[in-house]
C-alpha cells in the first residue's frame, strides 16, 4: 500500500507538470444494485470487496493516480453513512471527498445533474459505482484536457452488445448512441467511464421523456450529438467489467488475484501448512494444517485450520475457516465456516456469514449468500424421506 500510495503520488506530479489536470472525479454510487441481492440489501454496491478491496477504493486509488484529487460521490441518502464511513477508512488522503444526495433513484443523468455545483464550469470524469479496471487514465484526462470534445467515452467491444449503451462509431467519432437496444447496431458499447464538460448539463435539461421514470445518461449524450456537439470514443487499453452480476464479480476477483503478491504480515502465524503460488497472508492471521493454493488473498485477522483454499480466492478480514475446502471464492469480513469439506466454489460469502457443513458425502454447494446470512449444509441422507 505504501509503494502504491508513493507511485500515486510521483505519477500525479507528472500529470501535473504537464499542465495540471483541473479534472474532477464523479462516481455514481446510488444504485440499487438489484441483481446482486440479497448482498446488497445491507452493502451498497460499490463497497463490495473484490480482491479483499471494495470496488470504491479500486476507484478512488485510479482517479488519485491521474492527479484526480477532488471527487463527489452520488449517494442514496439512506447509505449515506456507510459511504461516510468507507470514505474515512480508505480514502487516498490527499483526495477531498464530497457526498452528494440523490434524493430519488431517477437515473444516471439525473445523478449528474445533480453534481452541477460540485462541478461548476471544470471537466469532469464520471464513473458508475460498478466498474472495475486497473490500467492507467492519465493518457485519457490528458486527451481530454488538449481536445475540444464535449464528451470522450470509454468503449469496448463486447460479444453480447444489448445490455449496454451501444455505439455507432465514425473514425473517433461517436454518430448515434442507444441504450440497450434489442438489435444493436454494433457491438461497441460503452463501460461506465464519460469524460465530460458542464455543457451535459444543458443537454440533461433538453432530454426528452424519461425512460421508465428515468434519465438516462446514454440518452443525455445523444443529445448532445443530436446537437451537433463533438462526441469522442476510446477503447480501453486492457480489461474492464461491469461487476453487476455475481458472475462478473467473481471474474473480476479472478483478474485482480492475477496481480497478488507473495507476502506473510510479520505478525501472522503459520504452522503445518503449505502454501503454493501468490498468497497475501494479512496481520494476525493463523493458518494451521492447511494448503493455500494461490493467488489467495487473506485479510487480517483471519484463521484457517484443517483446510483447503484457492485458488482465485480472496478471504476478507476476521474470518473463520475451519476444515473448509473452497476455490474461486470470496468471503467477506466476519464470515464464519465450519466443516464443509465437500468443496465450495464460485462462491461468495456475505459478512458475518454463518455456514456449518457436516462430514456426509454431499455434492458440491453453490452459494450466494447474504450478510447476517446463516445456513446449516445437512447430509443428503436427510432427504431421503422426500425422494
Ligand atoms: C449502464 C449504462 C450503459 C453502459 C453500462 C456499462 O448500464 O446505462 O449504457 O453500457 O452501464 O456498465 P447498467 O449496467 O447500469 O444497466
Amino acid at each position: 500500500m505504501g509503494i502504491e500510495a508513493s507511485k500515486a503520488k510521483v505519477l500525479a506530479r507528472a500529470v501535473l507538470r504537464n499542465g495540471g489536470t483541473s479534472m474532477k472525479g464523479v462516481i455514481l454510487c446510488a444504485g440499487r444494485g438489484t441483481r446482486l441481492f440479497p448482498l446488497t440489501h445491507t452493502l451498497p454496491k460499490p463497497l463490495i470487496p473484490v480482491g479483499n478491496r471494495p470496488i470504491l477504493a479500486h476507484q478512488l486509488l485510479s482517479l488519485t493516480r491521474a492527479g484526480i484529487d477532488e471527487v463527489a460521490l452520488v449517494v442514496d441518502p439512506d447509505q449515506k453513512r456507510a459511504f461516510a464511513q468507507a470514505v474515512t477508512s480508505f480514502a487516498p488522503r490527499n483526495m477531498r471527498v464530497t457526498l452528494i444526495l440523490q434524493i430519488a433513484p431517477r437515473g444516471t443523468a439525473h445523478a449528474v445533474a445533480c453534481v452541477r455545483r460540485f462541478v461548476g464550469s471544470t471537466p469532469f470524469l464520471v464513473l458508475l459505482g460498478d466498474n472495475l479496471f486497473t490500467w492507467d487514465l492519465v493518457p485519457y484526462v490528458r486527451r481530454f484536457r488538449e481536445e475540444a470534445a464535449d464528451a470522450l467515452l470509454m468503449v469496448e467491444r463486447v460479444p453480447d452488445p444489448r445490455r449496454f449503451g451501444v455505439v455507432t462509431l465514425e473514425g473517433e467519432r461517436v454518430v448515434a448512441l442507444e441504450e440497450k437496444p434489442a438489435l444493436p447496431r454494433s457491438n461497441v458499447v460503452l463501460t461506465g467511464l464519460y469524460f465530460l464538460r458542464d455543457s451535459i448539463f444543458s443537454a440533461i435539461e433538453r432530454m426528452r421523456a424519461p425512460r421508465e421514470g428515468e434519465l438516462v445518461l446514454t440518452d443525455a449524450m445523444r443529445t448532445l450529438i443530436e446537437e451537433g456537439r463533438r462526441v469522442e470514443a476510446e477503447f480501453v487499453p486492457s480489461w474492464w467489467r461491469d461487476v453487476g452480476t455475481f458472475e462478473a464479480l467473481l471474474e473480476a476477483n479472478r483478474l485482480l488475484l492475477d496481480k497478488v503478491v507473495n507476502e506473510r504480515a510479520l505478525s501472522c502465524s503459520i504452522v503445518g501448512s503449505q502454501l503454493q503460488n501468490r498468497v497475501s497472508v494479512g496481520d494476525g492471521c493463523i493458518v494451521e494444517n492447511s494448503l493455500i493454493r494461490g493467488p489467495v488473498v487473506i485479510g487480517s485477522g483471519t484463521i484457517i485450520r484443517n483446510g483447503c483454499v484457492g485458488p482465485f480466492t480472496s478471504i476478507g478480514r476476521n474470518v473463520t475457516l475451519e476444515r473448509c475446502s473452497l476455490e474461486h471464492s470470496i468471503v467477506m469480513t466476519g464470515a464464519e465456516l465450519r466443516v464443509v469439506t465437500h468443496g465450495i466454489r464460485d462462491s461468495l460469502i456475505g459478512q458475518n456469514t454463518r455456514i456449518q457443513g457436516s462430514d456426509a458425502r454431499t455434492a458440491r454447494h453453490k452459494l450466494i449468500v447474504g450478510d447476517h446470512g446463516s445456513l446449516t449444509l445437512v447430509d443428503p441422507v436427510g432427504f431421503d424421506q422426500y425422494d
